[in-house]
């Protein structure tokens, strides 16, 4: 039988799109989560409506990867611009994605107060130690879009004509930063373009099967350069990775 392929997305207005677009389907849920089994182009493709965050996206990821050994995994949806030439309905394909909520504090003492600056990012995949002692553990834990999927989001870039579609580092953590000098933070130490919540997770159990995945994520806010929410990016992006999709299969 064909391998699916796995398209994520974390709120309604992110998956039924997507959804409604596929041949032939079948709702099926576990928990939380909706698989909307369907079609396109004839190839087996399954949405996944995965509710938001990290833990919802791990545990939607490695079901998915037990229930239908996908060929490959798509994490999309909208994002918060950490880089101030993106701007709302730009679409940034994740080259890399790491996991920003994952840090270490200093060393500080009572009264000594809270230095969030000072704290060092931490990768937990680093050793089976302890992250707090290991100091190969601290260290940026990047995970890369895979070649093909690239390739495939940059054969139909053309197609997409809302905004531009540029390659960057996605971080994800389950936390919305609405603090601009914290979001240059990360722009500068960990070269982010945007943040959202979902695809470093999505990415990490992905690369623990040795499925190929990439995350691709439109602007929704910009916080740097003062880019309003627009819902309706949702929508944009779906038609646009449902254009990679079909690209993609037709890859394979
Ligand atoms: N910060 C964090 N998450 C964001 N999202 C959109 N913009 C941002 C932002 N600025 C996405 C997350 C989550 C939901 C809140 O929208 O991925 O699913």
């Amino acid at each position: 039988a064909q391998r699916p392929i796995i398209i994520q997305g974390p709120m309604p207005i992110e998956a039924e799109n997507f959804a409604e677009r596929l041949d032939k389907v079948k709702v099926e849920k576990s928990g939380t989560f909706v698989f909307y089994k369907g079609k396109v182009d004839n190839y087996p493709v399954i949405v996944v409506k995965t509710g938001k965050g990290m833990e919802n996206t791990a545990a939607a990821t490695a079901l998915a990867i037990e229930k239908y050994d996908p060929i490959a995994i798509i994490n999309q949806g909208t994002s918060g611009g950490h880089d101030p030439s993106l701007n709302v309905f730009d679409i940034v394909l994740g080259k890399k994605v790491t996991n920003i909520g994952s840090l270490k504090t200093g060393s500080l003492g009572e009264n000594e107060g809270i230095e969030p600056t000072n704290w060092i990012p931490m990768d937990l995949m680093a050793s089976e130690g302890s992250a707090g002692e290991d100091p190969d553990a601290e260290n940026i834990r990047y995970y890369e879009g895979d070649k093909d999927l690239l390739a495939a989001a940059h054969a139909v870039k053309d197609k997409y004509t809302k905004g531009k579609i540029v390659e960057g580092t996605i971080g994800s953590a389950d936390v919305w930063n609405n603090e601009v000098d914290r979001i240059k933070w990360f722009h500068e130490n960990y070269g982010t373009s945007v943040e959202e919540m979902e695809g470093a997770s999505a990415a990490q159990i992905a690369t623990q099967y040795e499925v190929p995945s990439l995350v691709i994520r439109i602007l929704s806010n910009n916080k740097t350069n003062g880019g309003q929410y627009n819902p309706d990016t949702a929508a944009a992006n779906q038609e646009y990775v449902y254009e990679v999709v079909k690209q993609y299969i037709s890859q394979i």
